[in-house]
């Protein structure tokens, strides 16, 4: 039960309100207690002294002076205020007539006055046991000590029924006990409300949460009416679905784009057979179709291996097999792959390096990065162009900067090239067999090894693409 918040705040906060409200309690009961008898206790006090004024002894003759204006109290037998006076040795001298046939208990002995609670005749009782020595009674001064030895002083003992104060005390108990139980119970409601009231928003950012699905990526939770306490959660909650909704869409898109690249070769392939298998025909066209099939047959097995790259870099398995490897060889490998389609078109690559730089990296990733990257320079290039590598090294990064005199990029397509299948150009691309993939793979590829790729692009003069990747303590300078 306790395992929801409203719960613990609920329980927790009766406990202490439990507790205080209890201290407090005890706290008022007995000091009301304590006034209320210190009041009995003085009121006997006072009675005792007063009688004690009234007894004079003279030669062992106790004299006793009560008016009818002290003893009226203690004369009716159902008065509920009683007397005795007794010798230090307990023998009774005189005692009120209200107390009948009773006695007040006596114990021999003591001479120090005290209070007690008794039951008198089955009636809680206080008695006060008030001790006159001797030599304190006016008139027998010279007597003192002798008399006071032999136990002749006196013992003035005052009761009073005290039943309807302890049922004072009892009421006032109850009307206390029962004013905590009321006060217990509008608090666990009161705080009951206030707990349902202050948890409301989080039901309300859990049920948005439980409504937001694959096919409801886009609700959000509603940040204004909530407090400013959850107000970040919200927010992070917002931010997450905000990555989520991009994350999936982009997913979605690229599903979209992947199938639609994959459907214009293989529409070429089952056209071109149809075609040729209508009728009979001579072997120059069943060449043709065949050329066509094996055309589109290999773009497709392109953009597949492209898809299958893009899908092994972003897999959280994907491990680089990290070695020290030397950037210029790297360059020079990925040039000599692409040697034939430079010459091809007639391009110079020149590759500077002042030193040699070694950097700590995967191998095949990082010779498919700048295969991408020459491959561009040399298909979006001019005939006859030029394409210049260099490689140097500032602060932590190695720098590879790859500049070509190509067609260029405009300003407007520049922040899009590194989107999966962008093309500036669609018709020259297809012409080159581009689909759009390589600069994302590399782009890929460079984030996987802590770098980043910076182009600049102007239309007609060409194009400058930069990769850093980030040496430390893992590259070394040889
Ligand atoms: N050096 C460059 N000069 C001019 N345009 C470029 C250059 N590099 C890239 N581009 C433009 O950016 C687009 C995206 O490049 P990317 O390498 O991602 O794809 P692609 O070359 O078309 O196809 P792929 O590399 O997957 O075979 C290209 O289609 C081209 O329009
Ligand atoms: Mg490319």
């Amino acid at each position: 039960m306790l395992s929801s918040i409203k719960a613990r705040v609920i329980a927790f906060y009766m406990v202490v309100l439990f507790l205080t409200l209890s201290a407090l309690g005890v706290f008022l009961y007995f000091s009301l207690h304590k006034i209320v008898y210190n009041s009995i206790d003085s009121g006997l006090l006072s009675r005792a002294k007063a009688l004690a004024t009234l007894v004079t002894e003279n030669d062992n003759e106790t004299e006793f002076k009560f008016s009818d204006d002290v003893m009226w109290e203690y004369n009716s037998p159902k008065s509920k205020s009683f007397f005795q006076i007794r010798r230090f040795d307990g023998t009774t001298l005189e005692k009120s007539a209200s107390l009948r046939d009773s006695e007040l208990p006596f114990q021999a002995g003591k001479d120090q006055t005290s209070f007690k609670t008794i039951f008198l005749n089955g009636e809680p009782t206080r008695l006060i046991n008030f001790y006159v020595p001797e030599d304190n009674r006016h008139g027998n001064k010279e007597k003192t000590s002798a008399v006071k030895n032999k136990g002749h002083g006196l013992v003035i003992q005052c009761a009073e029924d005290i039943e309807d104060r302890i049922d004072l005390i009892q009421s006032y108990s109850i009307v206390l006990s029962l004013s905590i139980v009321f006060i217990m119970i509008i608090s666990a409601s009161g705080s009951f409300l206030i707990a349902k009231k202050a948890l409301t928003p989080i039901k309300e950012i859990s049920e948005t949460i439980d409504r937001i699905s694959e096919s409801n990526l886009s609700e959000r939770v509603t940040e204004k009416s909530i407090p400013s306490e959850l107000k970040g959660l919200a927010a992070s909650f917002n931010r997450t679905f905000d990555s989520l909704e991009n994350a999936f869409n982009r997913q979605k898109q690229f599903a979209a784009d992947a199938s639609h690249e994959l459907r214009t070769p293989l529409s070429v392939i089952i056209s071109q057979g149809e075609i040729a298998l209508r009728k009979e025909r001579n072997a120059g066209d069943y060449k043709d179709a065949l050329t066509a099939i094996v055309e589109a047959a290999r773009m497709m097995s392109e953009i597949v291996q492209k898809l299958l790259t893009i899908a092994r870099l972003g897999t959280d398995k994907f491990e680089l097999k990290m070695e020290d490897i030397n950037i210029g060889d790297i360059v020079h490998e990925s040039v000599k792959l692409l040697r034939p389609l430079a010459e091809q078109r007639d391009i110079a690559i020149n590759i500077s390096a002042a030193e040699t730089f070694t950097f700590h990296g995967d191998h095949a990733a990082l010779l498919e990065l700048f295969t991408n990257l020459i491959d561009n320079a040399i298909k979006y290039n001019i005939p006859q162009g030029k394409i210049d590598i260099s490689i140097r090294k500032e602060r932590d990064f190695i720098e590879t900067e790859i500049r070509d005199t190509g067609i260029g990029i405009s300003e407007g397509d520049l922040d899009r090239v590194f989107d999966r299948f962008y093309r500036v150009d669609k018709a020259r691309s297809k012409e080159n067999g581009g689909v759009g993939l390589g600069l994302s793979i590399c782009n890929e590829i460079v984030m996987l090894h802590g770098g980043r790729i910076e182009i600049k692009s102007k239309v007609g003069e060409g194009t400058n693409i930069t990769v850093y990747l980030k040496g430390n303590k893992d590259v070394t300078q040889a």
